[in-house]
């Protein structure tokens, strides 16, 4: 790996082409095109969105990947509410997948929002790559996925403890922001503005 690699703060001036970057990166990945790219320009704006932890990752002075957080809760079974943060989206240019950076991202991000004392972080991902960086199944911690039934498969749902032993006593249900449930038709919209790309169903697509 080429170690000239810089991780810094989203400027505005960069919106625009993080969008395009992370469209790129999960264009077809997870259904035919991907609504990521609107999704974060709908977060940016969002109480929730974690301006602190809102990271670009350049090399040889190239945008090549990109990382947000957001505020959220876990309803606790005994009625507490229990401030944690989920992230995402997360993506590294499909040149340079699979050659370190996006661990690199990922760790330097966790450092930061540790750092801003945060105790949680649980999303849905690929436990190949995320368990790599200390993150486990959220089942383990006694964390439900909102809406699942109780038989299904969750071993999408992840979580990783910033302060050890921050759920020790926590077992409930953790909502995802409403900031990440955008329109079809909005990002429909949105995507006329970016080059034209084509949508394909692929092998495993998560998302008809
Ligand atoms: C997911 C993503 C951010 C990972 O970044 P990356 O730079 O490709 O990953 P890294 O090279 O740092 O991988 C770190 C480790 O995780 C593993 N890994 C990476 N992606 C993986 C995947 N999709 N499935 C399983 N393991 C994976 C790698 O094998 C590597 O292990 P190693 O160090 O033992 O070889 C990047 O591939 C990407 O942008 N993908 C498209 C968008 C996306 O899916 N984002 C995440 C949504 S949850």
């Amino acid at each position: 790996m080429n170690e000239k690699y810089t991780i810094r703060s989203e400027r505005s001036d960069d919106h625009r082409a993080v969008e395009n970057l992370i469209r790129e990166s999960f264009w077809n990945v997870y259904r035919p095109g991907c609504s990521e790219h609107y999704v974060i320009h709908v977060l940016r704006d969002d109480p929730a969105f974690v301006k602190e932890l809102d990271f670009v990752m350049e090399h040889d002075g190239k945008l090549i990947g990109q990382n947000i957080f957001m505020k959220t809760v876990i309803n606790a079974d005994d009625g507490r509410d229990v401030d944690v943060l989920t992230m995402g989206p997360i993506c590294i240019t499909p040149e340079l997948k699979r050659k370190g950076y996006g661990r690199i991202l990922l760790d330097y991000s966790l450092g930061k929002a540790s750092e801003l004392g945060f105790g949680a972080v649980l999303f849905e991902g690929n436990i190949g790559f995320y368990g790599k960086s200390g993150f486990d199944y959220a089942s383990k911690f006694g964390i439900r996925y909102h809406d699942l039934p109780e038989d299904a498969d969750s071993s999408f749902f992840l979580c990783k403890e910033l302060i050890p032993g921050y759920l020790n006593d926590v077992t409930g249900v953790y909502q995802t922001p409403q900031g990440y449930y955008v329109d079809d038709a909005d990002v429909e919209e949105f995507d006329k503005d970016f080059p034209p790309k084509e949508k394909l169903k692929l092998p495993g697509q998560i998302f008809g």
